[in-house]
């Protein structure tokens, strides 16, 4: 019976015809780990296996990504680059720069869905290498970083109303303190230190001023008086954080608003994928505000690189991931869970909650006034290098008793050393 059955087997492998077909195949390196952020990503590898795609996953955890940004440097050192790796801003074009970028895998892929179409001008432009001329990366949702989420039920019962301005919040915060409520559920890691700096600023000095210290880099409005107001809010702000804060997970801290044991979280909007990831719902069991300025929106678009791979199995695999990556329902359902919104220009909000909804209709009053502004503290707007030196004068000020005009100035100083 059993030398039957391989007889009719190794009849059946003569009869196949010798093309040899690999699976298209790609290995991911990302630091998607956390609740919503996983849920997210699996939309992705659902999508990927339904086309044969052989997924091989590269978790790196860390929120932020600092963590996975040092492993992929190590690998990319030892000539091993993973098929596709989440990166974003103009770490792309100094990987390309390097070149170990392999932006002619996947653009054609974009000439053929006429991505150009698809996307805006900004949001393309951060995809392309070669000098602008093709492709490297293909961008998933939009995040806005400068959010307030608050437990509407903590605020309902200590008679607090959203704040839309600094300090409305800090006399919110006085309030619930207080009242025995932590204020600010924050984990204190340097990259979520930057988050809340970069929402700050942008409040307290306003539009021109963050581009003129975040994106030109000038050495008056890093190291001037406003700055110096903007860290007196950060010295605030930690002043309602609880002292469990250092070295915080994001999503812990977002657990803390879940479960009512703080008021506030500033992040970005994959807090949002956490609050739905537990079926809690916008309006109702929480808030989400824009943190005051005068219509600026810091925005943070994830993406994937492609690196050169050696193999057809390996490239076919990244042009398969960068099909599925911009495909119109894709990026409805992966948004809806991350808590981002559609990077495509086409998808419809309507299902899409009413944060989204808002963080969408911000985003073009921020586009015709001025205040649609890259996000420094996850590197939208500078290279690895000047964001790591400005993130680290942030965290050390904030965890330290360095005086805010000290903290401007040593600001400035690193700017330049790092230039
Ligand atoms: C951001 C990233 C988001 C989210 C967050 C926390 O840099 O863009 O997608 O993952 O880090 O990990």
């Amino acid at each position: 019976m059993k030398m039957k059955k391989l007889i009719v087997a190794l009849i059946a492998l003569a009869l196949t015809p010798s093309v040899s077909f690999a699976a298209p195949k790609a290995e991911v390196l990302h630091w998607w780990t956390g609740g919503g952020e996983a849920k997210a990503l699996k939309v992705l590898q659902d999508e990927f296996a339904a086309q044969n795609g052989v997924w091989l996953d590269m978790p790196v955890s860390g929120g932020g990504g600092d963590a996975a940004m040092q492993t992929l440097k190590a690998r990319i050192v030892a000539n091993d680059a993973p098929a596709a790796a989440q990166i974003k801003g103009p770490t792309i074009q100094e990987y390309d720069e390097e070149g170990v970028v392999a932006p002619y895998n996947i653009d054609a892929v974009a000439k053929k869905e006429g991505w150009d179409n698809l996307l805006s001008k900004q949001v393309a432009s951060h995809m392309k290498c070669d000098d602008g001329k093709a492709y490297c990366a293909a961008p998933v949702n939009i995040h806005r970083i400068d959010w307030i989420w608050a437990n509407k039920k903590v605020l309902d019962s200590n008679g607090i109303k959203m704040p839309s301005t600094w300090a409305e919040f800090n006399a919110a915060a006085d309030k619930l303190q207080a009242n025995g409520i932590i204020p600010l559920a924050h984990g204190s890691q340097p990259w979520q230190d930057a988050t809340v700096f970069e929402a700050v600023a942008l409040g307290v000095g306003g539009n021109d001023f963050y581009r003129k210290a975040f994106v030109d880099l000038d050495a008056a409005t890093l190291g001037g008086s406003t700055m110096t107001k903007v860290f007196d809010q950060m010295r605030k702000l930690k002043g309602y954080t609880d002292a469990g804060s250092p070295g915080r997970d994001w999503n812990v801290a977002t657990g803390m608003v879940m479960e009512g044991k703080a008021a506030f979280q500033i992040m970005g909007d994959w807090a949002k994928g956490e609050f739905a990831a537990n079926n809690m719902a916008p309006g109702k069991d929480y808030i989400c505000a824009p943190t005051p300025s005068n219509n600026g929106y810091l925005y943070n678009v994830d993406s994937f690189i492609f690196y050169k791979v050696k193999g057809k199995d390996k490239v076919e695999g990244q042009k398969l991931l960068a099909s599925l990556m911009m495909g119109k329902n894709f990026q409805k359902v992966f948004n809806i869970y991350k808590g981002s919104i559609p990077a495509r220009l086409d998808v419809s909000m309507d299902e899409f909650d009413m944060c989204a909804k808002k963080s969408n209709a911000d985003l073009k009053t921020a586009g015709s006034k001025g205040g649609l502004l890259p996000s420094f503290a996850h590197g939208m707007a500078l290279r690895l290098a000047q964001k790591g030196a400005i993130q680290d004068v942030v965290t050390e000020h904030f965890n330290s008793n360095m005086s805010s005009s000290d903290a401007a100035k040593k600001l400035a100083a690193a700017v330049k050393a790092s230039l």
